[in-house]
C-alpha cells in the first residue's frame, strides 16, 4: 500500500476494506487502481491509480453526511460521472444511458433511478457495506452505481476498457468484471418450484471472482424476496403494458414480480439465467448465433442500453420500456401484419425475442424449415400460423411469460385476449409428442385442440 492510501484510511478513520488494499488486494488489480489504466483526476498531486483521485482530505468524512460522504470529492453518481462522462478514452460514457429521455414515471421504467428516491429524502439511502434486506426496501429502496459496482475492485477483462461479460455459451451467465467486488446473493438451497426465497436459503457474499460469480446475484439483492419488494407495480403502458403482473382476473396466474422466484431452476421452465434451461432439446436451427439451446444468460443480455445507442453497456438505462435492449410488444396489435415488415416481407422487426430466437422460425416461416419448432402439427408450424398467417396481431406475451413459470415452455396465457374455463396455465397441457389447449381466443374455440408432431 502506498502512502496516499494509508493517508485515506487514516483520514476516513475506517478499517481499510480488504478490496481497497493496494498491492495484494483487489484494488491493485482493478481498473481504477492500476498504475497503467487507473484513475487520474489530479495528476499533479497523485500518481495514476491512487486513492486520492477520489478521496480528498477536505471533503466530508462522515458516512452519514448528506454531502460528500466518505471524504469523496463529490456525492454519489456525481463522483463517477466526473470521469465517466465520455471524455476519457478508456471507459464508455456512463451518463448517457441515465440522462436520456424518455424519463421514468411511477409505472414506466427506462432506467435505474440513480438520481432519485421513491420515498424518503435525497440523496439516496445507500450506505457502503449495507447488507440487511431492509436496506433495499420501503423508504430505503434505492439504487446507486455503487450498489452494482465496487469502485475499489471493478476490473477489465485484461483489455483496458473492456469490462462487460462474454455473451452466449454455457458460461454466458457469468458476470462481467465490471461487477467484481460487489456484494451479491448466494443461494445455498433453492426453494421448491414456484416458491419465493426464504431467509434461510440465502446469504450475502462479496463477489470477488468473476469466473465463479453471476450477474443475477447482484440483481437479486433488490429484485427478489431477499428484500421486501415495493407494493406498487411497475407495469408499463401502451403496447408495453405487462398486465399479467397486476391482472385482477381470478383465473390469471400472475407473472412473478419476484424475479428470484421466476428464475428458480426448480421451476418447469425459465430463461436460463441461474442455470441451464429445462428445454435443452430445443431445435438447434431455431437460434440466432451466438445463442444456442445450451446457452446461459445474463439479465443484461435483455436489460441493457438500447440497441445501437451510445454510452456504457449494462442495465443502466434504455430508450425502451422495462429497461430492455429492444422493444417487446406485450399488447396485441397489428404489427406482424404491417406491410412494411409483416407476413409478406421478411424483415426482422428488431423485437427483443428475435435477438436470440429466429424470426423466420416464429413469425415468417417461408424461409425456414417448419420443423425448427416443436409447436407444430406434423410439419404445420403453429408458431407462424398464430402470428404470421391466421392471427397476425398475436404477440409472444399472449402465450408466454418471460422470466420463468412453474409450467412447461413458459406458457401462461394473457386473459385479456384468451378465455379459459380453468386457469391461464392449466388451459395448456404438455405431453411428450405435442400438447393441447382448452380455450377460446378471438372467437376461435379450442375445446380442446391438440397438436401432435
Ligand atoms: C478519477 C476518474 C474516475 C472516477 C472518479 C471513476 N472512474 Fe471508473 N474508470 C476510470 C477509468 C480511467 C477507467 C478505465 C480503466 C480501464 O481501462 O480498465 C474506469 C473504469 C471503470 C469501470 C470498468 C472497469 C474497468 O477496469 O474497465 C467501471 C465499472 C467503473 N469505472 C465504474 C465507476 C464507478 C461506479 C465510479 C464511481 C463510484 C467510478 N467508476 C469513478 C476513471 C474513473
Ligand atoms: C474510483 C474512485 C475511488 C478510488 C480510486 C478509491 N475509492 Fe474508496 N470509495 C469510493 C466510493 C465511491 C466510496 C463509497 C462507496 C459506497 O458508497 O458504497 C468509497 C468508500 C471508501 C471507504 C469507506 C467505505 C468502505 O467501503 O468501507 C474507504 C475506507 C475507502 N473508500 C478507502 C479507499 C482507499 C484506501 C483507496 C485506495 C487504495 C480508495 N478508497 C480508492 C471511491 C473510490
Ligand atoms: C443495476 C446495476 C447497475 C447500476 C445501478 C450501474 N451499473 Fe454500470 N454496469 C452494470 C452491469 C451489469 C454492467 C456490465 C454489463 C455487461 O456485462 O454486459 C455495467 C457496466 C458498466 C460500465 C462498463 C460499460 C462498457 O460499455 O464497457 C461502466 C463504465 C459502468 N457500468 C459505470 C456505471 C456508473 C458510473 C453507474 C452510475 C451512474 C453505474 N454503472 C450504475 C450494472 C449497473
Ligand atoms: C430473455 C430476456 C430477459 C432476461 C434474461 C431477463 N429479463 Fe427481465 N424482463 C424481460 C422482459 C421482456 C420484461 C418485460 C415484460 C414482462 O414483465 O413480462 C422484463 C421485465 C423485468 C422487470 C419488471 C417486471 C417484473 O417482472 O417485475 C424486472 C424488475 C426485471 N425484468 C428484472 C430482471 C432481472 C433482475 C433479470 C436477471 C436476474 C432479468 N430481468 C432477466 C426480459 C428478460
Ligand atoms: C440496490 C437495488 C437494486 C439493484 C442491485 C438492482 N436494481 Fe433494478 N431496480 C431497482 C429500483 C429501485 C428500480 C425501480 C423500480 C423498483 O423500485 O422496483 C429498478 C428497476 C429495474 C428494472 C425496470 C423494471 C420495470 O418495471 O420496468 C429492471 C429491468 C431492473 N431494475 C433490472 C435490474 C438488473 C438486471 C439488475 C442487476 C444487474 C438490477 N436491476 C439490480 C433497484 C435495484
Ligand atoms: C438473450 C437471448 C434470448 C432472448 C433475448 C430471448 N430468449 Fe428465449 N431462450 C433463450 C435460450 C438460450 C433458451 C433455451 C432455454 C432452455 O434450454 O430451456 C430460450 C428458451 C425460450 C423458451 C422455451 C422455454 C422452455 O422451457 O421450453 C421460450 C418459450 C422463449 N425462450 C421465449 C422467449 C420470448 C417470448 C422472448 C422475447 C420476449 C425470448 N425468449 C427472448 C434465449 C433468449
Ligand atoms: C398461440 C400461442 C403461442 C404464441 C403466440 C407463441 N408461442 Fe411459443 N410456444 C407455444 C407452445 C404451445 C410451445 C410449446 C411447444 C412444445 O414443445 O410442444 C411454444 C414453444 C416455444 C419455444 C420453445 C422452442 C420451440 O420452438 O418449440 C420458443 C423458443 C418459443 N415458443 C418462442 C416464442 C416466441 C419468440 C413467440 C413470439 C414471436 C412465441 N413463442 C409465441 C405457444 C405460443
Amino acid at each position: 500500500m502506498n502512502s496516499g492510501c494509508v493517508g485515506v484510511a487514516l483520514l476516513l478513520g475506517a478499517a481499510l476494506p480488504s478490496q481497497a488494499q493496494g498491492g495484494g488486494g483487489l484494488f491493485g488489480t482493478s481498473g481504477h487502481g492500476s498504475t497503467q489504466t487507473g484513475v487520474n483526476r489530479m495528476s499533479a498531486l497523485y500518481g495514476r491509480g491512487e486513492c486520492g483521485h477520489c478521496h480528498e482530505q477536505h471533503a466530508g468524512q462522515d458516512a452519514d453526511t448528506t454531502l460528500y460522504p466518505y471524504a469523496l470529492f463529490g456525492s454519489e453518481e456525481n463522483v463517477c460521472w466526473a470521469c465517466h462522462n465520455g471524455s476519457t478514452t478508456y471507459a464508455a460514457d456512463a451518463r448517457l444511458p441515465f440522462s436520456s429521455t424518455p424519463v421514468n414515471t411511477t409505472t414506466d421504467y427506462y432506467k435505474h433511478p440513480v438520481s432519485q428516491l421513491f420515498s424518503g429524502t435525497t440523496p439516496s439511502a445507500h450506505r457502503a457495506g449495507e447488507s440487511a434486506p431492509t436496506s433495499f426496501s420501503g423508504g430505503k429502496r434505492h439504487v446507486e452505481c455503487t450498489d452494482c459496482h465496487d469502485p475499489h475492485a471493478s476490473a477489465n477483462t485484461g483489455t483496458p476498457g473492456v469490462s462487460v461479460h462474454q455473451p452466449g455459451g454455457t458460461t454466458g451467465n457469468r458476470m462481467g468484471p465490471a461487477l467484481r467486488g460487489t456484494m451479491g446473493i448466494k443461494v445455498t438451497a433453492w426453494q421448491s418450484a414456484g416458491s419465493p426465497f426464504s431467509s434461510a436459503a440465502y446469504s450475502l457474499v462479496r463477489l470477488t471472482d468473476p469466473t465463479t460469480s453471476y450477474e443475477w446475484q447482484v440483481c437479486f439483492k433488490c429484485h427478489s424476496s431477499f428484500t421486501t419488494l415495493p407494493t406498487f407495480a411497475a407495469v408499463g403502458s401502451g403496447n408495453y403494458l405487462a398486465n399479467k403482473l397486476t391482472s385482477t382476473n381470478a383465473r390469471q396466474i400472475k407473472e412473478y414480480q419476484d424475479v428470484g422466484q421466476a428464475l428458480n431452476p426448480n421451476n418447469l421452465s425459465y430463461h436460463p439465467v441461474t442455470a441451464q434451461g429445462q428445454n435443452t432439446a430445443m431445435i438447434a436451427g431455431s437460434f440466432v448465433s451466438p445463442w444456442s439451446r445450451t446457452s446461459t444468460l445474463c439479465c443484461s443480455d435483455c436489460h441493457t442500453k438500447g440497441v445501437g445507442s451510445a454510452g456504457a453497456a449494462g442495465p443502466h438505462g434504455s430508450s425502451y420500456m422495462h429497461l430492455l435492449e429492444r422493444p417487446y410488444y406485450l399488447r396485441e396489435n397489428t404489427h406482424y401484419r404491417d406491410n412494411s415488415w409483416g407476413r409478406n416481407i421478411g424483415q426482422d422487426p428488431n423485437e427483443l425475442c428475435f435477438k436470440c430466437h429466429r424470426w423466420q422460425t416464429y413469425v415468417q416461416k417461408q424461409s425456414d424449415p417448419s420443423t425448427n419448432t416443436w409447436f407444430r402439427k406434423g410439419t404445420d408450424n403453429l408458431h407462424t400460423k398464430h402470428m404470421g398467417d391466421d392471427a397476425p396481431g398475436t404477440t409472444c406475451y399472449t402465450c408466454h411469460d418471460i422470466h420463468g413459470t412453474n409450467k412447461q415452455h413458459l406458457i401462461n396465457f394473457n386473459l385479456d385476449y384468451v378465455t379459459v374455463t380453468v386457469n391461464s396455465q392449466a388451459a395448456y397441457t404438455h405431453n411428450s409428442n405435442g400438447g393441447s389447449c382448452s380455450l377460446t381466443c378471438h372467437g376461435k374455440q379450442h375445446n380442446p385442440i391438440a397438436y401432435t408432431r
